[in-house]
């Protein structure tokens, strides 16, 4: 089979370590050749694709980033987008698309694939861990770890100078990052999108620490977390020209209200785009060979709309119109393990 592969949305440790396994399995198992589109699903509108083979791919199972490029195009976006991905199809002799994606690009791949366009399997990617159906996506054990090894150092530098820190991560939609980081960096409090918080209950809670002669305190936050209605007013961000709100910010609003609030020496920390950079985990590079084993699987046996997940320990195939219905928020009693540990 000839199979074109492609990366969208924001980049993530391990995408070089999916197509990797791609390419090995399609090239020595199947006999297949693969091509990479360039920057996501730009490449497929504009014909734009390189030659993959074992040998491009030789050393890029470490290596951050993505050797296709990425961007947030969308064939969606255009009223000739089908049309196009269906002529690259078609003059580049392609029978499958493998999509590589967090919510946006895989949900440009189910109507791909609904308009009959290509044949498509897609891949979850995110550090958000957000995709519905797949226990882990790629990239978010890595992030976890980032966000973990950065709240461990915060202690240290709050605990020598009796301060609060607020840290920020990454999760727009929900607080998987910040749950697991603040559950394994032994945060104070945890501030999700799941879970509105109260800014007033918040401050009062650090003061109670306090009380006790707890004067160190580290509060994660996730970049999408909410005040409750009515508690504290914010601004409203600004919009990319895919749409996509510029989130980053929220960590600032809630360190001046704990400050203005609390009397306390209020810092923050917004670790930002450090989580999605450089080299996978050992944990993402296994997961993601796994990921890319399943997805050349998957076309060989014509799974056309599916996604590859992981679940109870081994990869499935679930249908991508399922997987992106809706975002996978964080479980009630993962947040109540985290919660047992607050202030
Ligand atoms: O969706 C993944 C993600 O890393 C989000 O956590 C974050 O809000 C967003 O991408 C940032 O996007 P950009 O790279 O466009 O700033």
């Amino acid at each position: 089979m000839r199979v074109g592969v492609l990366t969208g949305g924001g980049d993530c440790p391990g995408l070089n370590a999916v197509i990797r396994a791609i390419v090995r399995k399609a090239e020595r198992h199947y006999q297949d050749s693969i091509i990479g589109f360039k920057d996501g699903w730009s490449g497929v509108l504009e014909g734009d694709f390189i030659p993959l083979d074992v040998n491009f791919m030789r050393g890029s199972l470490p290596r951050g980033g993505t050797v296709l490029g990425t961007s947030r195009v969308s064939p969606r976006m255009y009223s000739d987008g089908f049309d196009k991905v269906r002529s690259t199809m078609e003059s580049t002799g392609i029978d499958a698309l493998i999509v590589i994606g967090g919510e946006g690009t895989l949900s440009a791949a189910a109507s791909v694939q609904e308009a009959g366009a290509a044949q498509v399997v897609g891949v979850p990617k995110t550090i958000d861990n957000d995709i519905a159906l797949t226990e882990q996506t790629f990239g978010f054990d890595t992030a976890v770890s980032i966000a973990t090894s950065a709240i461990d150092r915060l202690h240290t530098t709050a605990e020598s100078h009796d301060r609060v820190m607020v840290v920020e991560v990454m999760g727009r939609h929900v607080g998987h990052i910040a749950t697991w980081a603040g559950i394994a960096g032994g945060a104070t409090l945890t501030l999700i999108p799941e879970h509105p918080f109260d800014i007033q209950a918040v401050a009062e809670t650090i003061m109670r620490r306090h009380r006790r002669g707890r004067w160190a305190s580290i509060v994660v936050v996730a970049e999408g977390a909410l005040p409750a209605e009515g508690t504290l007013e914010i601004a409203e961000p600004e919009v990319d020209e895919f749409g996509h709100k510029k989130l980053g910010g929220i960590g600032h609003v809630v360190a001046s209200e704990i400050g203005a609030r609390t009397g306390f020496d209020t810092r923050v920390t917004v670790l930002g785009h450090i989580q999605r950079g450089g080299t996978p985990t050992a944990f993402d590079r296994v997961l993601c060979s796994r990921y890319g084993i399943a997805a050349i699987d998957a076309v060989h046996a014509h799974k056309w709309g599916s996604m590859v997940a992981y679940q109870a320990g081994g990869m499935v195939t679930v249908r991508l119109v399922d997987a992106i219905a809706e975002a996978k928020p964080v479980s009630s009693e993962l947040y109540e393990v985290a919660r047992a540990f607050f202030a």
